[in-house]
């Protein structure tokens, strides 16, 4: 049976297996081309402090997405079918893997972010 997400190192599974897909994907792989080894490490430890801080409030994150983000944009524009893409394979993780509240604040606010991002990218 599966549980809820309730330590760092649960969200770390999330990660780990969701940019294993992404790095594979047809579809978006593409926008995480020009990452090697330590830029990969640096960006799941990023990503491990973004969600931490979204389910913990441990306020071990104080990034910018949108700022990023629109760099990536400006160099590939980010489109409605990538964030499509993006969502469903983070979607499908955090379900392949955990169950519970938590979980499903992951999956709505990946969701509510990505929507952001469409709007004011
Ligand atoms: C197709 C959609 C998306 C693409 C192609 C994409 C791509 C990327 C890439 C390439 C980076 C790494 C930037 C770098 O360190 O050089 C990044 C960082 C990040 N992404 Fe995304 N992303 C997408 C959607 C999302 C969504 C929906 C979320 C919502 C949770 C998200 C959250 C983040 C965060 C928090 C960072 C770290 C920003 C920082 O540097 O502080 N991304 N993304």
């Amino acid at each position: 049976m599966k549980t809820d997400l309730n330590t760092v190192d649960d969200i770390r599974k999330v990660i780990a297996r969701f940019y294993s897909k992404v790095k594979e994907d047809e579809t978006i792989g593409f926008f995480f081309g020009a990452m090697a080894g330590d830029d990969w490490h640096r960006h799941e430890e990023v990503m491990c402090a973004f969600w931490e801080n979204v389910l913990f409030h441990t306020g071990s994150y104080s990034g910018n997405p949108l700022a990023t983000h629109r760099v990536i944009n400006q160099a590939n524009p980010v489109l409605p079918a990538h964030f499509s893409r993006w969502l469903a394979l983070f979607n499908e993780t955090v379900d392949a893997l955990f169950s519970g509240q938590n979980a499903q604040k992951m999956k709505d606010h990946a969701r509510g972010i990505a929507g952001i991002m469409q709007q004011k990218m």
